[in-house]
C-alpha cells in the first residue's frame, strides 16, 4: 500500500475547516435546542383541501374573510395570508415601521416560496402547513413579496406588496 502524502500546509487547512464546520454545528444546536430555532416553514399542519372554509384546523384561520391584517388579543400585529397560484392574498398589505409583526402563511395548492428583499422575511410555503415567521421592518418603503419557489408557469408573475409606513401613520 502506498502512503498518502499531505502537503503540510493542505493538512494545516484542512483542521482549519473541520474547526469551522465544527463551530457552525455547534452554533446551530445551540439555537435550536435553547432559542427553538427551526425553519419556518413546518410550524402547525393545516388541511389545505378545507382553507378557504370557517370549520378547517384551527378555525377557519385562512378562510378568506380572515385573511389580512390584525391585532390579536395580546396586541401582536398579525399577518395571514395565502400563497396560491398565481397570487399572494391578500396582495397588498400596509404595516408600521419597527413594530414585531407575526405573519402565518398558508399555501392552498402547489409548494410556494416567500421572499421580502430588504427584510428577514423568507420561508417555504409546503401545502398542508403553515409558515410563521415573527419580524419587524426597519425602513418605510414598497417592498415585493416574491414567491421564489416555482410553482408553475405563471411563477415569475406570482408576487404582492408591503407597504411600509410610520408608526404613527399606521392604522387598522
Ligand atoms: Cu408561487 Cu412560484
Amino acid at each position: 500500500m502506498m502512503a498518502i502524502h499531505i502537503h503540510p500546509l493542505e493538512r494545516k487547512w484542512l483542521f482549519v475547516i473541520a474547526v469551522i464546520i465544527l463551530l457552525t454545528w455547534v452554533v446551530q444546536l445551540y439555537y435550536a435546542l435553547n432559542k427553538s430555532t427551526h425553519p419556518p416553514s413546518n410550524v402547525e399542519v393545516i388541511d389545505s383541501v378545507r382553507l378557504h372554509l370557517n370549520d378547517g384546523i384551527g378555525g377557519g384561520e385562512f378562510a378568506e374573510t380572515n385573511l389580512g391584517v390584525k391585532r390579536d388579543k395580546n396586541g401582536q400585529l398579525r399577518v395571514t395570508m395565502v400563497a396560491a397560484r398565481y397570487s399572494f392574498y391578500p396582495q397588498e398589505i400596509v404595516l408600521p415601521l419597527g413594530e414585531s409583526i407575526t405573519f402565518r402563511f398558508a399555501s392552498f395548492d402547489v409548494l410556494h416560496g416567500l421572499h421580502v428583499p430588504f427584510s428577514n422575511l423568507n420561508s417555504m410555503v409546503v401545502p398542508g402547513y403553515i409558515s410563521e415567521v415573527t419580524t419587524e421592518f426597519t425602513r418605510e418603503g414598497e417592498f415585493p413579496i416574491l414567491c421564489n419557489e416555482y410553482c408553475g408557469t405563471a411563477h415569475a408573475f406570482m408576487y404582492g406588496k408591503i407597504k411600509i409606513v410610520a408608526k404613527e401613520k399606521f392604522k387598522l
